[in-house]
């Protein structure tokens, strides 16, 4: 469709859905939280959505695919993917790049990134983080929307953003446009779950949120309660925007900083002879330590790498203090971890690049195909600078999405590497056929790196024993359970 045609489609569905008595709702930013928000939503009756995003190729991309009825994004949610066909028969959902088009809306839901420079901050220890690009995309959807329009920031912000950046940015847009009355504000921030679950982690996660009127926060709530269940999860309502943006970078940086702990303790049990898997076993039956992490090949997706960059950002930015160092800490040591397992492959190929190796399981998370910060890509690059010969094999990966070198079954992959390191632990790797494969890989001789410990457990007990298999953070070396 062109330009036109998409504005002419948005004005007609617009009107069809204001002569039907639907709370018309855009969605900025079509990634991977906004086009799952965006079906979400639009699997309301009450609602329709239109979803909108940059007028860039990749952006286009996304539009396009939405209004021909593909789902832009890969997911292994098939229930996800059921409901966008659903809403997309149903005609519930189109989406545009023309900003204009927002002047329909009643509720305005951000969804667009907002990123810190992880290159930056880990070879140059400088925090820089993209806030004039939010704050001009805040001017835009401050010149088009209607006054009256909830504006809801889902976006993972710095601490002070909505009072530094938003409110001061939508104001001074409405006064150009002579408009008198304060923006309507909300920030309240998601909770998604990329994976099997996405669609349901998204209608049936508490929110929490804030804003800056009661009858602002009685709006938002009836908006919440139209596609999401506020009966069995209600909403927790916070006293100021700064608050919610923080309770959303805290809970984040907390979960990367349990997870920064265990490296340290990882190199700990290894060198001390322990298999730190039987430790963390122990220590999970303490009611108050049932979430101690378990050593891994480390942290990968969008969020656990940048959160905490955001907050440190905004200590130092918004408030005139310190830098965080915790949360800074947690980062780097996260992206220490694939060193580790590098350092671990290299011992058990004594060090010659003359080993193949084949890398199962690329992506970033188990059961689902998302390539972000993905920590086995990481590994790969560190291999292939020390002259390794990487394979791998990710059955959510095309072929299209990633670096060269990807064989078509794991059966390949086992043919041509001469170490196996099992880095991401989706569950098909388990399969009966594939622990066969698996067991049939070590008989014949081959060396298995295991990043999480679970693939050691799984094998038939007399493999548990071979020394040619490794678990990262068993320092007994597998020989012992
Ligand atoms: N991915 C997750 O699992 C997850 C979970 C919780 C919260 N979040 C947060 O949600 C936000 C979005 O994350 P994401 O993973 O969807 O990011 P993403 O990069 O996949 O998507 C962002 C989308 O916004 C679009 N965009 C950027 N600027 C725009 C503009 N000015 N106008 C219109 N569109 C614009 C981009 O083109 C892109 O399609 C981030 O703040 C993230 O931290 C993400």
């Amino acid at each position: 469709m062109s330009d036109t045609n998409v504005h002419d489609s948005v004005s007609t569905f617009a009107k069809s859905a204001r002569s039907h008595d639907k709370c018309i709702v855009a969605v900025v930013g079509l990634g991977f939280v906004g086009c799952a928000n965006s079906v979400a939503i639009a699997r309301s009756l009450n609602n329709v959505v239109i979803g909108l995003d940059r007028d860039n190729n990749s952006g286009q991309q996304k539009i396009d695919d939405i209004n021909s009825g593909v789902f832009p994004i890969s997911s292994s949610d098939t229930f996800l993917l059921e409901e966008f066909q659903a809403v997309y028969s149903a005609g519930s959902l189109l989406a545009s790049s023309d900003p204009s088009v927002l002047y329909h809306a009643d509720v305005v839901v951000i969804d667009i990134n907002l990123d810190a420079d992880r290159e930056e901050f880990i070879l140059h220890n400088k925090l820089e983080v993209d806030i004039n690009i939010f704050g001009e995309a805040m001017g835009t959807i401050g010149t088009h929307i209607s006054p009256n329009a909830l504006v809801v920031i889902e976006t993972t912000v710095p601490p002070g953003t909505m009072e530094n950046i938003v409110e001061p940015v939508l104001n001074d847009a409405f006064s150009k446009r002579g408009i008198t009355v304060p923006p309507k504000l909300v920030h309240c921030y998601e909770r998604v779950m990329p994976g099997e679950n996405y669609l349901e982690s998204i209608v049936s996660a508490g929110r929490v949120y804030s804003t800056s009127s009661d009858s602002d926060s009685e709006a938002f709530v009836s908006f919440l309660s139209s596609f999401t269940d506020t009966t069995l999860h209600p909403p927790v309502e916070l006293s100021s925007w700064t608050a919610s943006e923080m309770g959303k970078v805290m809970e984040n940086t907390f979960r990367a900083a349990n997870i920064a702990l265990i490296e340290e303790w990882t190199v700990f049990a290894e060198a001390a002879g322990v298999n730190l898997h039987e430790v963390i076993a122990a220590i999970r039956q303490r009611p108050t330590h049932r979430n101690i992490m378990a050593p891994g090949l480390g942290v990968g997706g969008y969020c656990l790498p940048k959160d905490p960059l955001l907050a440190s950002w905004a200590s130092s930015n918004f408030f005139g203090l310190e830098r965080m160092k915790w949360a800074e800490n947690a980062v780097r040591t996260n992206e220490q971890m694939p060193v580790h397992a590098f350092e671990l492959i290299n011992e058990m190929s004594n060090r010659s690049p003359e080993n193949r190796v084949g890398i199962v399981g690329i992506s970033y998370l188990a059961n689902v195909g998302d390539l972000r910060n993905s920590s086995s890509l990481y590994l790969m690059d560190l291999l292939r600078d020390h002259k390794y010969d990487v394979t791998w094999y990710d059955p959510y990966i095309l072929e299209s999405e990633a670096p060269v070198n990807r064989t078509s079954s794991f059966e390949v992959l086992t043919s041509v590497s001469d170490i196996l390191v099992f880095s991401t632990p989706h569950r098909v790797f388990f399969k009966s056929e594939m622990i066969d494969q698996w067991s049939a890989y070590l008989e014949s001789g081959g060396l298995v790196l295991d990043c999480w410990g679970s693939l050691h457990g799984a094998l038939p007990k007399s493999f548990r024993f071979l020394d040619r298999i490794k678990v990262l953070g068993n320092g007994q070396n597998s020989g012992n359970e």
